[in-house]
């Protein structure tokens, strides 16, 4: 797939969620010179999510230009008209700005709506627990703000309230579907928690929390303002995080985490960026570790051509897995339809 087939793809994905995005995307997509600056994106990176990301950190930055207008992010006085000629301008304007965002930045969206997608998951995992205590392992935590999931409050469909009510984070998901997920009264209690990450945005430091707000569409003022939540949230509470490639990392933290406890090793959206190689060494890292504990592996995943989702829980027990999948969901945990471990299959020994 090239560049402008990508682009092209992320203009059908992103319409109903920002028709601004979409109609910029589309553009891009017969622009040679914009899709040069796009192919800055380092191996496996989204350039489209990158290059949008790059332009809005400059807006953001106070960067003026007609182009601002079209940004609810921005102010937006002016007359201007044509978006997508605005975004070329500004494009060519700040080229060499954009061109090392994009080929340094990563497409790293934090975005704790996802928390309401793990929650009932993490309360399944620890009725199938062996004990009352997990472990947590965060892969492509980016800041780590999912793994303060038991730091924000929940409001499933205006008649399920469940988390720390004097949370500045709600999360608001609707639910869907004839199943009831499970959901905690009290949530599980994690007495480890970890996250790895090729790059850990610190959230103290300005330029990373303008790069995650950056990631927001400009048009979704509530994710805006739970991630502006969410950052206060992890600058007084910022969980341990490790900087560095997951097959790299991991094993050091797996033998960190304490065996008297259920380890859950979760993702979100971060598969989609790996390697199938490196999936499955990952898999048997998780299987290899479960001789000394069980091990709940969770992901959550958009599929292959931003298709259909994917949510998995595997469990490994001695070596030998579990797996089934458990819900579908919206991508920013706008919604989540539980499926209750349907198609659970035996996979065996790994
Ligand atoms: C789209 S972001 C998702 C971030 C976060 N999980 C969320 O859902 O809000 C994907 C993350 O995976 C990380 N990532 C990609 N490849 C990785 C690898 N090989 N090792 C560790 N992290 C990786 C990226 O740096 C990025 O932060």
């Amino acid at each position: 797939m090239t560049v402008a087939d990508r682009f092209r793809r992320y203009a059908d994905w992103v319409d109903e969620k920002c028709p601004l995005y979409a109609e910029l995307t589309e553009a891009v997509a017969d622009d040679s010179q914009l899709l040069e600056i796009a192919a800055e994106a380092s191996p496996n990176q989204p350039e489209p999510e990158l290059l949008l990301a790059a332009v809005q950190s400059l807006l953001l930055d106070g960067r003026e230009h007609p182009l601002a207008q079209f940004y609810p992010t921005c102010d937006r006085t002016g007359s201007a008209d044509d978006p997508a000629a605005q975004f070329r301008d500004f494009c060519l304007e700040h080229e060499s700005e954009l061109r090392s965002i994009v080929a340094t930045r990563r497409c790293q969206t934090n975005d704790v709506g996802r928390s309401a997608v793990l929650l009932p998951a993490f309360e399944y995992v620890s009725r199938l627990a062996d004990g009352d205590r997990l472990s947590q392992i965060e892969i492509g935590t980016s800041a780590g703000l999912n793994l303060n999931w038991d730091r924000y409050r929940y409001d499933f469909s205006g008649v399920e309230t469940v988390g720390d009510d004097d949370s500045p984070v709600t999360i608001t998901a609707e639910l869907r579907g004839d199943r009831r997920p499970p959901l905690p009264r009290a949530f599980p209690t994690v007495v480890h928690r970890r996250g790895i990450d090729l790059n850990t945005p610190d959230v103290t430091d300005e330029a990373d929390a303008r790069w995650l707000r950056a990631l927001v569409h400009p048009n979704q003022a509530g994710r805006r303002q739970r991630l502006e939540a969410a950052i206060d949230v992890a600058r007084e509470n910022r969980p341990p995080l490790v900087e560095g490639d997951v097959l790299e990392e991991l094993p050091a933290q797996l033998s960190d985490a304490p065996t008297d406890t259920d380890l859950v090793v979760f993702s979100t959206h971060v598969l989609y960026q790996l390697e199938a190689e490196t999936i499955a060494k990952l898999r048997a890292l998780l299987s290899s570790r479960s001789s000394d504990q069980s091990v709940h592996w969770l992901s959550i995943d958009p599929a292959e051509d931003l298709g259909d989702p994917t949510y998995r829980i595997v469990t490994f027990r001695d070596g030998d897995s579990v797996e089934s999948q458990v819900a579908q969901f919206e991508s920013y945990g706008n919604w989540v339809e539980w499926d209750g471990g349907h198609g659970r299959r035996y996979t065996g020994r790994q």
